[in-house]
C-alpha cells in the first residue's frame, strides 16, 4: 500500500488556512498556493539518491553530496494543478514538465481526459503529479492510469487538500504511489467538494465564476 505523507509543517498550515478563506482573492491565492508547492517540493524530494563528489572549497578539497542524475517529471493535471506548478519548479528547475488535462463532468462526476502533453521520456523519469484537489480520487486515479500505460512506473502524486474518500480510492487503484498532502480534511459533500476544502481550486486559482 502507498503511503499517505501529511505534511503539516507550521508554515504550510499557516498558508494553507489564507488559502481555505473565501476572502483571499486570486492574486494572493496563486502567491500561496505556489508558496505551499515550493515547500512541499521540499519534502516530496527527500528521498532522492546522492552522489559524492570531490569539491575544491577556498581552504581544502573535500568530498561533498550531490543530486545523483535522477530525472524528475511535473505532471499538473490541468487546470488547477497548473499553480502548483512555477513553486515545485523554483527548487526543481531541472524537471521537465507534462500536461495531463482532465476535468470532472459536474453530472457523472467521472474525470472526463481532453489533453496530453508528456516528455517522451517518462519512463526514465520519477513523475510528480500534481493537484491541489483530491476529492473522489476520480481525476487522479485516471491521470495516473494514464501515465502508466504510457510507460510510467514510478509516480508520487501531490495535493493540498484531500478527502479520506480520495486517498482510499488512489490507494485501491495504484498501491504502488505515495500521496503527499497539507491536510486531510474531513470529508465530501453531496456535491463532491471537499468539506472544509478550499472551495473550486480551479475558479479561486484562475478567477473563472
Ligand atoms: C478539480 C480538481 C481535481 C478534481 C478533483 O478539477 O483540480 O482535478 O476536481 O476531484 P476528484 O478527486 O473528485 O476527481 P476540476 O474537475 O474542477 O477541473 P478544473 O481544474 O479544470 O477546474
Ligand atoms: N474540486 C475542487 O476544486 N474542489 C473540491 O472541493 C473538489 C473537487
Amino acid at each position: 500500500m502507498g503511503k499517505v505523507i501529511v505534511l503539516d509543517h507550521p508554515l504550510i498550515k499557516h498558508k494553507l488556512t489564507f488559502i481555505r478563506d473565501k476572502n483571499t482573492g486570486s492574486k494572493e491565492f496563486r502567491e500561496l498556493v505556489k508558496e505551499v508547492s515550493m515547500l512541499m517540493a521540499y519534502e516530496v524530494t527527500r528521498d532522492l539518491p546522492l552522489e559524492e563528489i570531490e569539491v575544491e572549497t577556498p581552504i581544502t578539497t573535500t568530498k561533498a553530496q550531490i543530486i545523483s542524475g535522477k530525472k524528475l517529471g511535473l505532471v499538473p493535471i490541468l487546470r488547477a494543478g497548473l499553480g502548483m506548478v512555477d513553486g515545485m519548479l523554483n527548487l526543481l528547475p531541472a524537471a521537465k514538465v507534462g500536461h495531463v488535462g482532465l476535468y470532472r463532468d459536474p453530472e457523472t462526476l467521472k474525470p472526463v481526459e481532453y489533453y496530453c502533453k508528456l516528455p517522451y521520456d517518462i519512463e526514465e523519469r520519477e513523475l510528480i503529479v500534481l493537484d491541489p484537489m483530491l476529492a473522489t480520487g476520480g481525476s487522479a486515479t485516471a491521470a495516473i492510469d494514464f501515465l502508466k500505460k504510457k510507460g510510467s512506473n514510478s509516480i508520487k502524486l501531490v495535493c493540498l487538500i484531500a478527502a479520506p474518500e480520495g486517498i482510499d480510492a488512489v490507494q485501491k487503484a495504484h498501491p504502488d504511489v505515495d500521496i503527499y498532502v497539507a491536510s486531510i480534511d474531513e470529508k465530501l459533500n453531496e456535491d463532491a467538494y471537499i468539506v472544509p476544502g478550499l472551495g473550486d481550486a480551479g475558479d479561486r486559482l484562475f478567477g473563472t465564476k
